[in-house]
């Protein structure tokens, strides 16, 4: 593997997740893969899982670990070529990768969707100029259309506490005050239609996500319907893709927020979310709080996701 954007890039899912296996009950097993090697965690956005579990993984490899918060303190960056560069930005985004890559041996990119262009967002500007310009393996740390790192986590998380080989997993829409990109369900979709389980996606209607990541899901309107059955419910609250609705909140409905008369509904399923998570808007403190809940052993396994794809890229970049 020389880039990681994608939970496709995997490859074979069964090896990738017995590889995770292995590295979460050897973390380092592998510390000298990444001696002399530094990896380079630039944020575009805010962050507290991605930054500490990408760092601790690059840690348990051997590697050296610089952040960048683009926003703190570096020049602030143009991205699109072409502008006359005469206003508050400083730097061009096609000197800054260079020379950030001629720091170091991986770079991890973290650049959420901007809404500006759904274009740009879906073609991954950002990301893709990092691997154009950086002569260096990029991985994704969330962009704009997947996230693919915590779909791996989910996917591991999913491994370890799934009671049938063929379980039910829902991924719902639930309610949230502000505009969200759908990188977290798209990347979360890619990964379930890479299993052979039962996967069910709920939205209101005007929240359907892009057919390429629907894949061969069922998609309903109907939570209530959705969660009948369900092992695993996976709240997430996206914004609209359709149209000219893309990246709007169309309505804050909150019969859509998981509650226990919600739960009640399946089959006494676990409940995850990504993190961060706005309670009783998205969740009930009773349902995130309850033994059934999975969002800390799910953000924990974000170190085992991190230090399996470093180390696939490591191997694979020597
Ligand atoms: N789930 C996740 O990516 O969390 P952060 O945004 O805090 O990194």
């Amino acid at each position: 593997m020389r880039h990681f954007t994608s939970i496709t890039q995997l490859g074979d899912l069964k090896n990738a997740l017995m590889a995770a296996k292995y590295v979460k009950e050897n973390p380092y097993a592998d510390k000298a893969l990444g001696e002399n090697k530094t990896a380079l965690l630039v944020f575009f956005n805010n962050s507290l899982r991605t930054r500490l579990s990408t760092q601790k993984a690059a840690l348990n490899l051997g590697m050296n670990v610089i952040v960048l918060d683009v926003n703190q303190g570096a020049w602030k960056l143009e991205t699109e070529r072409g502008v006359i560069m005469d206003g508050d930005k400083s730097e061009h985004l096609l000197e800054a990768i260079p020379v950030m890559a001629s720091y170091c041996d991986v770079i991890g990119v973290r650049s959420f969707a901007r809404f500006e262009s759904k274009e740009d967002d879906y073609n991954e500007v950002i990301l893709n100029q990092f691997i154009q310009h950086s002569g260096k393996p990029v991985f994704s740390m969330e962009a704009a259309t997947r996230h693919p790192l915590q779909t791996f986590a989910d996917l591991i998380t999913i491994e370890e506490y799934k009671k049938t080989t063929r379980p039910k997993v829902v991924l719902t829409w639930a309610p949230h005050p502000k505009a969200l990109p759908q990188a977290v369900p798209n990347s979360f979709a890619e990964g379930l239609n890479m299993t052979g389980y039962d996967f069910v996606i709920a939205n209101p209607e005007g929240y359907d996500l892009a057919p390429e990541f629907v894949g061969n899901a069922r998609v309903t309107h109907n939570q209530d319907e959705a969660l009948e059955g369900a092992d695993f419910v996976y709240a997430k609250n996206w914004s609209a893709y359709e149209g000219d609705n893309y990246g709007k909140v169309l309505n804050q409905d909150r019969s859509w927020t998981i509650s226990s008369e919600k739960m009640a509904l399946t089959n006494n399923a676990f409940f995850m979310h990504c993190l961060p998570v706005r309670r009783n808007m998205i969740v009930t403190d009773d349902v995130i709080e309850a033994p059934t809940s999975l969002v800390i052993p799910e953000a924990a396994n974000r170190v085992v996701s991190a230090q399996t794809v470093l180390k696939m890229i490591l191997e694979d970049n020597k």
